[in-house]
Order: C-alpha cells, then sequence, then structure tokens
C-alpha cells in the first residue's frame, strides 16, 4: 500500500469531474483524477453524448442519400450502408476524444488514476487499480463526481442482447426488425431515432400522455408529429408491466394506464430509456455518514459542499438537469469556489437539446410553468418555413417561440425545434443570462441569410410586429 498526497482528488473523470480537475490545476492545486474506466470521459464521451451523436449524423446521412437528395437534382442511386464501418467509426471517434481527455490531463499535470475510488475517511480516498493493488490518497478536499447509471424498471430485466440500455443500443451488432422503446424522453427519442433511420420499426412506449414530459408542450407535440412522419410509432399512457424474452424475441406488456386494460407487443429488442440515477455504489458514503436523498441523490450547498466538511458533490450526483455541460459547469463552480472565488449557477439557465432531426432545444421556463407560477407573458413565434435559409436549405419544419414576461419583456423562456437549434440555443441562453428582454433581442442585427433570423423575427412577434410572416 502506498500514500500520496493532493489538494484535491476527484473521483469520476466524466465532463464534471475531468473539468473540476482541470480548473483546480488551473487555481494551483495539486490534484488528481480516479475513473475506473481505462478511458476518460465518463458515460458521456464513452457511452452517451459522443457515441449516440456519432450513429445520428451516420444515419441523418443515410436517411438524406435515400431519400433527401433526390429533390436536389442528385441522384445516388440505390443506397446502402455498413453497419460495422459506422460503429467502427464511432468507436474512433471516442478513443480520439478520450485520449484528447487524457492529454489534457496530462498537459494540466494532474495524477490520472485507472481505479475505483472510494471514500475511506475524510481526507483519504482508497483507489483499487486493475490488478487489485491499493493506494490510499491523502488529500484536503475530495469532489465526487461518478456520475449516474441507466434506472431500470420492475418486471424487465436487461440481458444486453435483446433487452438494452442506452449502452447496449449504441452497440447494436445488426439493424433489429422491431425496437421497442420504453421511455420517450432524450435518450430514448435520439436511439429511436438512428434505428428507424436505418430501418427497424420502431414503437416508442411512453408512461406520461405526451413525450419529453417537462419540456414545452407545444414542442413535445410538434416533435412527435415530426417523427411520426419520419416513421416512428408511439404509445402513450402506456405503463411497461413486463418483457420477457422467448426465442430471441421479446414479448412486451403494457397496462394503460388509467384503466389498467393490457396489451402485448413484440420485439427483437427493447430499450429501456426511462431516466438515470445517481451512481455511488462503492462510494464509501457511509464510512463518513453521508446519507443520499430520495432518488439517490446528494444534498449540497451552494458552494458544492455536502453535510461532510471538505467532501463536495457535482454532476448527475446532485439535484439539477442530468446533463453533460451542467456537470462541467458544476465542476468549475465548484472548484472556483473552494479557491474564494464567487460562483453561482442557475440551473434554469442550462440549455437542453433533443439531438432529433430537426433538433429540439430549450432554455428558461415554458409555457406550463409561467401559467404555474402566474407570471404574465406574451408569446413571440416564427416558423422556420417563413425563414430563407430554411427554405434554401430544405429544413423547414419547426418553429421558434419566446416567452417574455408581460410588464418588462424580460425573456423568460426559449424554446425551439428547427435545423441546428442545438447551436442556435446559445444565443438565448446568453440573452436569458444577461437578463435581456426581447425587445432588444429585437433590435439586434442578425446575418442574413440564417437559420438565427428566426430569432430575431421570433422576438419582433413578441410586440406583433414581426416582418416575414
Ligand atoms: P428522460 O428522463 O429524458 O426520459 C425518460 C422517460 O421515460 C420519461 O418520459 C418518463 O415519463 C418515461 N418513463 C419512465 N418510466 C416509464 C415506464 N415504466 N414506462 C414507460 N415510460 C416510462 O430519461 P432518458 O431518456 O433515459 O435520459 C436519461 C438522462 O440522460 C436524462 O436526464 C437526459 O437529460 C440525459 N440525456 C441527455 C441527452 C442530451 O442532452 N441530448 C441525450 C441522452 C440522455
Amino acid at each position: 500500500m502506498s500514500d500520496f498526497s493532493y489538494d484535491l482528488v476527484v473521483i469520476g473523470g466524466g465532463p464534471g469531474g475531468y473539468v473540476a480537475a482541470i480548473r483546480a490545476a488551473q487555481l494551483g492545486m495539486t490534484t488528481a483524477c480516479v475513473d475506473l474506466r481505462g478511458s476518460l470521459g465518463g458515460t458521456c464521451l464513452n457511452v452517451g453524448c459522443i457515441p449516440s451523436k456519432a450513429l445520428l449524423q451516420s444515419s441523418e446521412h443515410y436517411a438524406e442519400a435515400s431519400d433527401g437528395l433526390a429533390k436536389h437534382g442528385i441522384n445516388v442511386g440505390n443506397v446502402g450502408f455498413n453497419l460495422d464501418t459506422m460503429m467502427d467509426r464511432k468507436n474512433e471517434i471516442v478513443d480520439s476524444l478520450t485520449k484528447g481527455v487524457e492529454y489534457l490531463l496530462k498537459k494540466n499535470h494532474i495524477e490520472h488514476l485507472v481505479g475505483r475510488g472510494r471514500i475511506v475517511a475524510r481526507g483519504v480516498v482508497g483507489v483499487t487499480l486493475a490488478d487489485g493493488e491499493e493506494l490510499l490518497l491523502k488529500t484536503k478536499r475530495i469532489v465526487l463526481a461518478t456520475g449516474s447509471e441507466p434506472s431500470v424498471i420492475s418486471g424487465v430485466e436487461i440481458d444486453n442482447r435483446n433487452i438494452v440500455t442506452s449502452e447496449g443500443a449504441l452497440d447494436l451488432r445488426a439493424v433489429p426488425k422491431t425496437l421497442v422503446v420504453i421511455g420517450g424522453g432524450y435518450i430514448g427519442l435520439e436511439l429511436g431515432s438512428v434505428w428507424s433511420r436505418l430501418g427497424a420499426k420502431v414503437v416508442v412506449v411512453e408512461f406520461c400522455d405526451r413525450i419529453v414530459p417537462g419540456m414545452d408542450g407545444e414542442i413535445a407535440t410538434n416533435l412527435q408529429r415530426i417523427l411520426r412522419k419520419q416513421g416512428l410509432s408511439f404509445k402513450l399512457g402506456r405503463k411497461v408491466s413486463s418483457a420477457i424474452v422467448k426465442d430471441s424475441m421479446v414479448e412486451v406488456s403494457l397496462d394503460k394506464v388509467g384503466d389498467g386494460s393490457s396489451e402485448h407487443l413484440s420485439a427483437d429488442v427493447v430499450l429501456v430509456a426511462v431516466g438515470r440515477k445517481p451512481y455511488t455504489l462503492g462510494l464509501g458514503l457511509e464510512e463518513v455518514g453521508l446519507k443520499t436523498q430520495d432518488g439517490g441523490f446528494i444534498d449540497v450547498s451552494e458552494s458544492f459542499e455536502t453535510e461532510v466538511p471538505g467532501i463536495f458533490a457535482i454532476g448527475d450526483l446532485v439535484a439539477g438537469p442530468m446533463l453533460a455541460h451542467k456537470a462541467e459547469e458544476d465542476g468549475m463552480a465548484c472548484v472556483e469556489a473552494m479557491a474564494g472565488h464567487l460562483s453561482q449557477l442557475d440551473y434554469r439557465k442550462v440549455p437542453g437539446v433533443i439531438y432529433t432531426a430537426p433538433e429540439v432545444a430549450v432554455v428558461g421556463q415554458t409555457e406550463e410553468e409561467l401559467k404555474k407560477e402566474g407570471i404574465q407573458f406574451r408569446v413571440g413565434k416564427f416558423p422556420f418555413m417563413a425563414n430563407a435559409r430554411s427554405r434554401v436549405i430544405g429544413a423547414t419544419d419547426g418553429f421558434v417561440k419566446i416567452l417574455a414576461e408581460e410588464k418588462t419583456k424580460l425573456i423568460k423562456g426559449v424554446h425551439m425545434i428547427g435545423p441546428d437549434a442545438g447551436t442556435m440555443i446559445g444565443e438565448a441562453v446568453l440573452a436569458i443570462e444577461m437578463g435581456t428582454s426581447a425587445e432588444e433581442l429585437a433590435r439586434t442585427c442578425h446575418a442574413h441569410p440564417t437559420y438565427a433570423e428566426a430569432i430575431k423575427e421570433a422576438a419582433l412577434a413578441v410586440g406583433g410586429r414581426a416582418i416575414h410572416i
């Protein structure tokens, strides 16, 4: 057993943990980052955001070549694809990005330890290396950044063949004939889109009476309509009671929420995408008397310190949206607060993006939330059908919707579905962050012809003076 000493030990090398470690090193702390995976980047880089976006891109190219290019006068004949090549490309991207993070840790003189980290006591982290060797790291502070794992449902056992979580659905060796997706959230809709584009018959089963609960209702309705046009089908208000594998097929039983009537579906593959829960297994929380709250979350102060002094927690382990970029912000704010910087986070200003085609991107409050809070507001909307660039590109589905407070015209929420919405939401995040009014956004010059003009027009529409509709 060997002993080492640090200012900070971060357990978990995902977007929350590795960013916290780099920021700590920049601030002059001697830092170690422990992660049990051989490659850094956590769920996001290894089995989440990055591989899913690689497959979304490849499958979108295939869909475009199959029936999108003909209207441009481009004839490509019979279009096919090679799933192995697609998977190899995805794996290479993951590999290069995780190596990039490894390089960044090295560059910042951060000790990277591959092994399972756990709290032994306040100020002591134990690490079990792959070869079984045990290390003890003495440290002034500990940041817990172990992220989350997929939630499971009773009666549905993951076998990683016919019944998979997102990780398995990113690595299928063949296109399933039928794919039942349990959960109409971010993962279900993105991975459902991938396999639908590649030829699977996809049925999304959702417990609520709408998809993406929590998002603006109008956006959800439009997204569902667009995805239906693309071939996905939906069973809303249904709870999966069991999924049983028989002769390499899965028999899925659904109960209609409310009346309890049952129906059955048969699928080659079932994807369980019903949310995620904090991953704290074997982390040693109990060693220091650290309790988890409902859903397994760890309570922290504004500076991310747990009830045990010197132990901090960030990212998916704590409250707020379970998103990579939110975890990064947590990591920065947590470490900066340790160094005495003022660092405050408002999770209502964290954008969310669903990388379907078209993309959905949102920030701030929804219409439903504003109504619930009794806030008087105005809606400014602009459809991409009336945006010149969208017409040129041939991406006219969707709209931008801006919600502004009636009296002050301050922007409270921006919700869009449309081409490149995930990139465009940046402007809206900045507007909300800076306390911008719809009037100020409307008076901001936007380049022509760009998709972003739809944001300006939606801001003009708040005052009833959009030009192009
Ligand atoms: P989610 O919370 O987005 O959606 C889960 C859905 O499953 C909900 O609509 C819920 O009502 C439904 N559900 C729950 N139990 C059910 C049941 N028994 N039967 C039928 N439906 C049921 O969770 P998801 O999609 O698993 O994603 C996990 C996390 O990963 C989320 O927090 C999400 O934000 C994040 N993520 C973000 C992405 C992005 O930023 N583009 C991409 C993928 C995941």
